[in-house]
């Protein structure tokens, strides 16, 4: 699996770059706010059709403009045809619909597109995972899930779509407008997605928790699931025409990371969030981060492009190690602020960003 070009135009800060990745391995070299993450943004955007970061989706369409666009160039291992990918993002649409999806120059749902280019992103970021907030390991379970299972990306959606209607129906009961009879089909639709989201969601937790420990520190996640079922809804009714919002599913879930150090003699789990040292939260997401690589590989039989943003300053030389084990196994793209990081590596093409202004 590899993307072989990168095509943006009114991208973030970029009106118009074309970048073609001609190795292995290729390290983006440029000082800061060169776009050096926006580009790793848009890659992974094109493989999940969401981006990782923006709160809303049109802030990646370039300030003043109407319509922001990225195109990659897709080689999958399995056939020999290669697949043009494009996403064209619309800002101030009033159909609400600010993204369209393009295969080969066809328009896509977002299912049938996701998980054609598959990618792990790394970046400073992800610390945040352990530490932060639900919404981003639920949005992580999703990114993750998205490129490895289409049926998850169709339940996905229709589930989000469904909790909206469903939360617009509950302030309409609230304020008596309607009657509770009228919940019924958006309960089965959120019952039915959500149980499908819950269940691959337990099945990519568990495939991480059998992934092997780094070193002699070892990591756990724990699945704290927000079960829908027609009994939780019905335990939840009068919280829920109260609050004018769906109060169980999946879009309540969390996951706790825990940590055990093998050499203490207690076995006991310590909360990583809460008890962890920074380099310890970052071992957890590193062993994560390799826990979805492999996550990726096994269901898909192709193994994704690894997007490395800036990490190796992150991380110490036991761990710097690590990553550069896996870094030549897979297509990799490397950022950096500083080319003395990645010194070593052989046989990689090198991009100088400059400024564009
Ligand atoms: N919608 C947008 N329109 C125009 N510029 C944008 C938009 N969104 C972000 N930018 C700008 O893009 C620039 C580059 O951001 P990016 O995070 O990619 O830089 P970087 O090279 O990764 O920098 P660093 O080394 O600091 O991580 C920033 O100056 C930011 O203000
Ligand atoms: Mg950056």
């Amino acid at each position: 699996m590899q993307i072989s070009a990168l095509h943006l135009g009114n991208f973030r800060n970029f009106k118009e770059k074309k970048l073609d990745f001609e190795n292995l391995m290729t390290i983006i070299v440029g000082s800061n706010a060169v776009g050096k993450t926006n580009i790793l943004e848009a890659i992974n955007l094109l493989a999940t059709g969401r981006s990782f970061k923006a709160r809303r989706e049109d802030e990646m369409v370039q300030e003043g403009e109407e319509v922001g666009r990225a195109n990659g160039i897709i080689d999958t291992d399995t056939d020999k045809d290669k697949d043009a990918l494009e996403i064209v993002i619309v800002k101030n649409n009033s159909s609400g619909n600010k993204k369209r999806f393009f295969v080969n120059g066809v328009a896509k749902r977002l299912y049938n597109f996701a998980g054609i280019l598959k990618v792990v992103l790394f970046g400073p970021w992800d610390m945040e995972l352990v530490t932060e907030s639900p919404s981003l390991r639920r949005r992580f379970l999703d990114s993750v899930l998205v490129q490895t299972d289409r049926e998850y990306t169709r339940s996905l959606l229709s589930y989000e779509k469904g909790l909206r209607q469903r939360n617009k129906l509950l302030e309409r009961i609230r304020d008596s407008e309607v009657s509770r009879s009228q919940l019924l089909f958006w309960d089965q639709l959120l019952i039915k997605n959500g149980e499908y989201l819950t269940s691959k969601r337990e099945e990519f937790i568990e495939f991480v928790n059998n992934t092997p420990a780094l070193n002699d520190q070892s990591f756990s996640l724990e699945y704290d699931k927000s079960i829908i079922s027609p009994m939780r809804l019905e335990k939840y009714a009068n919280e829920e025409v109260a609050a004018a919002k769906t109060l169980v599913g999946p879009h309540r879930d969390d996951m706790k990371f825990t940590t055990y150090d093998k050499r203490q003699t207690t076995s006991d789990k310590r909360d990583l969030a809460i008890f962890g040292s920074r380099g310890e939260q970052r071992m957890g997401v590193l062993w994560l981060k390799l826990a979805e690589l492999s996550f990726i590989e096994e269901k898909t039989k192709v193994r994704p492009v690894l997007l490395l943003d800036d990490i190796f300053s992150e991380l110490d030389h036991k761990h710097r190690d690590v990553v550069i084990s896996i870094v030549g196994k897979q297509q990799t793209i490397i950022t950096t602020a500083d080319p003395h990081t990645i010194e070593g590596f052989e046989n990689m093409q090198v991009i100088q960003l400059m400024n564009s202004y």
